[in-house]
């Protein structure tokens, strides 16, 4: 079958704000999204192999640092989906006429992320608060969570690259309109979801580093392991992204490509920081683990992991427009800005980050009050 382009009508309202804000909110949002969510999925897998590692050697350091997984992970899974919200309806507004018909092509696994997402969850609680009970069956509760989150980013990834192929929808709808498409035949599916995978194990890495140096006030030795630790994983991910990275990068289509390769000069400055700029935190972070005080080296690392993080969201969004070229143009859209609706939106925003700011501090704050009370008792 040929594939003709059908793209269904924008929805009649105009967008309440200009393109560019409402794509800068995507960005600022997707990137909050993808912190916790990159804890939740690659956290998973390192408690997992960590908690292995800390029965099989009965290392108190390896169980002690589980054990804080089990803790967050539940908490990051609540900031996934809730920093997921916001994204989603910036994405919807922009390009809903393509991302409402992908994800009705795929309805039936779309809509199974609901369920993964539930059942996932129950098994972190269950690691969380079942610790003790679970004993060795908890390698497996987490391990299984893990795999459902691995397969809900799937799909994610599964949908967001359908929704900017419309040239496929018409035939895909013909052949079959019981929504049960994926989009495996997308070269760049498989490069694209281990970049987001192998970033995630990354991303816990850091945060198993911050963990460390937190964790040195109160037991220099612990927390100057996990500082380690966290670099070793944040290493070896990295290393690893750098082949995914480049396959990746040869798997986009062509004129896609060639914008990164010296045809847009944002997009070329934009991949040349992001090889650059983790190059630059792996070898902070490594010198940092090699350091007795290691914090200024590690924080620099972790600043230019922040901004890698910055470029690479900016890439997600040139990769994007890039394939929708010629095809679908998310700046034609009819603007009637409504500031009183984006004032109030900028206003709880704000107090949303605000609130968010402060439960995370009281969570930190009970955290240190309760080992500190462990440790009195102790003493
Ligand atoms: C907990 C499981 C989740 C995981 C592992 C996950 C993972 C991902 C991944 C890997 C992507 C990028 C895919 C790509 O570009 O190829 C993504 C994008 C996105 N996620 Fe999540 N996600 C989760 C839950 C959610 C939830 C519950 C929501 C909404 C309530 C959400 C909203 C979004 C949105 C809107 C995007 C696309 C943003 C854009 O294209 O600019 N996610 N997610």
């Amino acid at each position: 079958m040929i594939d003709q382009l059908v793209i269904p009508s924008p929805d009649a309202i105009p967008l309440p704000a200009p393109v560019w804000l409402l794509k800068g909110l995507l960005l600022l949002t997707f990137l909050l999204h993808i912190i916790p969510m990159n804890i939740a999925l690659g956290g998973s897998f390192t408690a997992y192999i960590t908690d292995l590692l800390g029965r099989r050697r009965t290392s108190e350091y390896h169980m002690t640092l589980a054990r804080s997984f089990a803790k967050v992970i539940p908490i990051a899974m609540a900031f996934t989906i809730t920093l997921g919200v916001a994204p989603l309806l910036f994405l919807q507004v922009l390009y809903g006429q393509l991302f409402y018909t992908s994800s009705i092509l795929m309805a039936w696994p779309w809509l199974s992320v609901i369920a993964l997402i539930i059942l996932a969850y129950y098994g972190f609680y269950l690691y969380s608060y079942r610790w003790e009970k679970l004993s060795g069956a908890r390698l497996s509760v987490v391990l299984l969570s893990g795999v459902l989150v691995a397969i809900v980013g799937m799909i994610y990834t599964q949908n967001l690259t359908l929704m900017l192929t419309p040239e496929k929808f018409a035939a895909l709808y013909h052949s079959n309109p019981s929504g049960t498409h994926w989009n495996v035949d997308e070269p760049t599916v498989i490069p694209r979801y281990l970049h987001f995978f192998v970033a995630s194990f990354a991303i816990t890495g850091l945060f198993v580093v911050i963990y460390g140096l937190g964790k040195m006030k109160s037991n220099m030795a612990f927390g100057q392991w996990a500082v380690k630790y966290g670099v070793l994983w944040f290493t070896i991910a990295t290393i690893i992204q750098m082949a995914v990275g480049i396959w990746f990068l040869l798997a986009l289509p062509k004129d896609v490509m060639m914008l990164f390769m010296g045809q847009n000069i944002l997009a070329t400055g934009l991949l040349g920081a992001g090889i650059v700029l983790p190059i630059i935190s792996m070898m902070l972070l490594i010198l940092a683990a090699k350091s007795e005080k290691p914090r200024a080296l590690a924080v620099s690392g972790i600043a230019g992991l922040a901004l890698t993080l910055i470029v690479m969201v900016i890439m997600r969004d040139i990769v994007r427009d890039g394939y929708l070229a010629g095809k679908f143009d998310v700046f034609d859209r009819v603007v009637d800005p409504q500031w009183g609706v984006m004032a109030l939106f900028a206003v709880i925003l704000v107090a949303g980050l605000i609130v968010v700011g402060y439960m995370i501090r009281s969570v930190l704050t009970a955290t240190r009050a309760a080992e500190a009370g462990v440790t009195k008792q102790d003493a």
